[in-house]
């Protein structure tokens, strides 16, 4: 096993694409040290690694193990109440009944409502622009602003609450984005993750803001009549994996980097206005070209054989879904940002199996309303000075996009 992988290294950040295609070639299951993982980057082998049962969600222990130098804490902390209780990282037949507990949020007569009000709360934020602006900084004006007024309108977190939710949703993110860079203590970690099942326990029982109605938040406090004391934990568990995954890096990410697509790529937006079929593969296309979750993780309960490769039993692995989508055995021209390619929709940046993304339509409903609201009022944006990449791999997106509207 070689000690130094180009993927520990913050210089790909900005574009990791020639290495994933390099090592595809070359190693495409290799050992990366710094994650402690096998990083798989094929297509074919990330797809089956999805959805092969001998490979776990469940592995935050180890995860909690490695970034706090071996601590260990006693079952009942929140922090193993958490991980072991939440759909994205327990398996079957535990996930299953989870993942259920939140269906009355996600239907489909419920995505089609969230669609109106995402449409609308898209075109109001591009309406926020004041007149007259040339140029913006498109991620605090527009990308970092449309998954938190989504949030409010289409998933019900009551507008007035957000200040507590969000500084401590963000604490959380540090820990959940990545194994290495621990940058908060375990304690202040506990605490606000304890803080945040207390909020989610009080949002249910009607003790915090408003709550819109015909939003996630009203459907699943609405399927809650009589819950037992173990539906009512787990629907607060869920709830707190939710507001985690809302105020991830996540949407924006994609958000950030469509903008840069499209700007880089002029002939697109043309597409985009003259072809409803274009305007339908967007959400596909910009999530397929950069997957704001490059890679997530499982653990192998048993030895096993990937790509050739033997993976020992407890081993874990790093499924590079930024590089799957990238790959040019599925892919023809994968470097290509293009609305007409046939099948964008083969990308694996929202998971695939029974973890595949939960919000994932909503996510793609944001995508889609945000570039109808942006092309209606700016059909000529430009890159109008360097683009600035954050430095975490896992959880890759722009910090700085400077855009030119005018
Ligand atoms: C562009 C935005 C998003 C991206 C790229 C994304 C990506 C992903 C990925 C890759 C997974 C699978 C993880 C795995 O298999 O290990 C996942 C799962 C999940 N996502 Fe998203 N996500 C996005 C937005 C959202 C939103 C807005 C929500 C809020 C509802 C959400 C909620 C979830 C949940 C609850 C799971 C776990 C599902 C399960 O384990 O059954 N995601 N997401």
């Amino acid at each position: 096993m070689p000690s130094s992988s180009p993927l520990s290294d913050p210089a790909i950040i900005p574009d990791p694409y020639p290495v994933y295609a390099e090592l595809s070639e070359r190693e495409p299951v290799h050992w990366c040290e710094g994650l402690n993982a096998w990083a798989v980057l094929r297509h074919a082998d990330c797809a089956e690694a999805l959805k092969d049962p001998r490979l776990k969600a469940e592995r935050m222990e180890e995860v909690l193990g490695a970034k706090f130098d071996g601590r260990v804490l006693p079952p009942d902390s929140i922090y193993h109440r958490f991980t072991k209780n939440v759909m994205m990282y327990t398996d079957p037949p535990l996930h299953d009944d989870l993942r259920r507990a939140t269906h009355a949020g996600f239907t489909r007569a419920a995505h089609e409502h969230y669609s109106d009000v995402i449409k609308k709360v898209a075109a109001d934020l591009v309406a926020e622009v004041p007149d007259g602006v040339q140029e913006i900084d498109a991620v605090s004006a527009l990308a970092a602003k449309l998954p938190v007024n989504a949030a409010v309108r289409a998933f019900g977190v009551p507008e007035s609450d957000l200040e507590f939710v969000v500084p401590r949703v963000d604490t959380v993110m540090t820990f959940w984005s990545g194994p290495q860079d621990q940058p908060i203590g375990l304690d202040t970690l506990l605490e606000q993750l304890t803080e945040l099942h207390v909020y989610a326990l009080e949002l249910l029982e009607g003790k915090r803001g408003e709550v819109l109605p015909d939003t996630v938040i009203a459907r699943l406090a609405a399927a809650q009549q009589r819950p037992t004391e173990d539906e009512l934990r787990q629907t607060v568990h869920q709830l707190v994996l939710l507001l985690i995954a809302l105020f991830a890096p996540t949407t924006p990410g994609s958000v950030s980097s469509g903008m840069l697509s499209f700007a880089q790529n002029p002939r697109q937006i043309e597409r985009f206005r003259s072809d409803q079929g274009c305007v339908d593969n967007t959400a596909n296309e910009v999530v397929r070209y950069n997957a704001s979750n490059q890679f997530t993780w499982r653990a192998a309960t048993t030895e096993l054989e990937i790509g050739n490769v033997r993976i020992k039993q407890g081993q874990n692995l790093a499924l590079f879904l930024g590089a799957a989508n990238r790959d040019q055995r599925v892919f023809a021209q994968p470097d290509v940002f293009d609305l007409d390619r046939p099948n964008s929709g083969k990308h694996l940046s929202f998971g695939l199996g029974l973890h595949s993304c939960l919000g994932r339509q909503i996510a793609a409903l944001e995508i889609k309303w945000f570039f109808v609201a942006l092309f209606a009022r700016y059909p000529r944006i430009r890159i109008a000075g360097e683009p600035e990449w954050n430095t975490n791999l896992e959880f890759r997106s722009l910090r700085l996009l400077p855009l030119a509207v005018g």
